[in-house]
């Protein structure tokens, strides 16, 4: 399976913040925002990951994780124009898809759950679309996902005025090679996106769309403002100090998943060492417990 991570757009609802570095580039705490979803990826055991960014920002992702070769990967970059709606990804990643099945993931989203990789490792050749459903006490600026009787979604809709249930999206999608195909067939939206509801809803449609409801063990933070930036630092923050284990460390996630050795995490600690993050790698040497 081949992965995406959506990391352009203005950032605009973050401005002046925004203004000279792309928004998911920002700190999460830690580390720079795309760590998390990019550590996502690697727990489902997605090796070849593109990054679709803005023209402007393009250099500094390239200069934060180059080909991707020190974590075991194969990383490589593509530009969006214009941030004309996330399913545009799927266009702009289409020679990158090729004829595999893909997983796109939103740049500013962060999960962090017991259990989530493997969960999200079995989904990596779907028949069909297979996206999550969220709990949220808010679900009117996202994806919501309406539910029968028997679990089954019943529709979707994209930032309903009145949504229909409690249950968002995140922006973390797993398609078959149709993706493509169906996002050439969709019209921009409204507000002038192609939206990934719409091709979600094309899934539905054909009677070919997973929904999974992510437990509440699982946490799923967006970073939409600045309110919700400092509560994802927080979180991460409290999470990390306590357990002394890092969320979203990506040297750690690929050498967990067995994507590097231990002198590949070696040689990416000593650089580190000054800041802790790289105390924190060194210190996994030697260790091996399963989580
Ligand atoms: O976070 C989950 C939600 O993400 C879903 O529930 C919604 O269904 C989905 O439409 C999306 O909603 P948002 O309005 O939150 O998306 P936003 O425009 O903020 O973009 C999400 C990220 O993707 C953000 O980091 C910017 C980036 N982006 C967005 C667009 C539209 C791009 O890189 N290019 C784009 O064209």
């Amino acid at each position: 399976m081949r992965g995406i991570v959506l990391a352009g757009g203005t950032g605009s609802r973050l401005w002046p913040l925004t203004r000279a570095v792309c928004k998911q580039l920002l700190p999460v705490f830690d580390k720079p925002m795309v760590y998390y979803p990019l550590t996502t990826l690697i727990m489902a055991g997605i090796r070849e990951i593109l990054i679709v960014t803005s023209p402007d920002a393009l250099p500094a992702f390239r200069h934060l994780l180059g080909d991707g070769s020190q974590l075991g990967l194969r990383l490589e970059y593509a530009v969006q124009p214009r941030p004309e709606g996330v399913a545009q990804a799927l266009l702009v990643g289409e020679s990158f898809i090729g004829d595999e099945p893909v997983a796109l993931i939103l740049g500013d989203n962060v999960f962090h759950g017991v259990g989530l990789g493997e969960q999200l490792s079995s989904h990596t050749d779907p028949k069909g679309g297979r996206i999550f459903a969220h709990r949220v006490a808010d679900s009117r600026e996202y994806g919501v996902v309406e539910f029968d009787g028997d679990g089954r979604a019943l529709s979707l809709e994209e930032k309903p005025r009145h949504p229909r249930s409690p249950f968002a999206i995140p922006g973390l999608y797993f398609y078959d090679n149709q993706a493509v195909e169906i996002a050439r067939a969709i019209r921009p939206s409204d507000r002038g996106e192609l939206e990934i509801t719409a091709v979600n809803t094309e899934y539905l449609r054909l009677g070919q769309l997973e929904v999974t409801v992510l437990e509440r063990g699982v946490a799923w933070l967006d970073t939409g403002t600045v309110q919700a930036m400092a509560a994802a630092s927080e979180f991460v923050r409290v999470i990390e100090e306590r357990q002394g284990l890092k969320i979203g460390c990506v040297e750690e996630a690929a050498w967990r998943r067995g994507f590097i050795d231990d002198e590949q995490l070696r040689a990416l600690a000593e650089p580190l060492v000054h800041s802790g993050y790289g105390r924190y790698l060194m210190e996994l040497l030697g260790t091996r417990p399963a989580r």
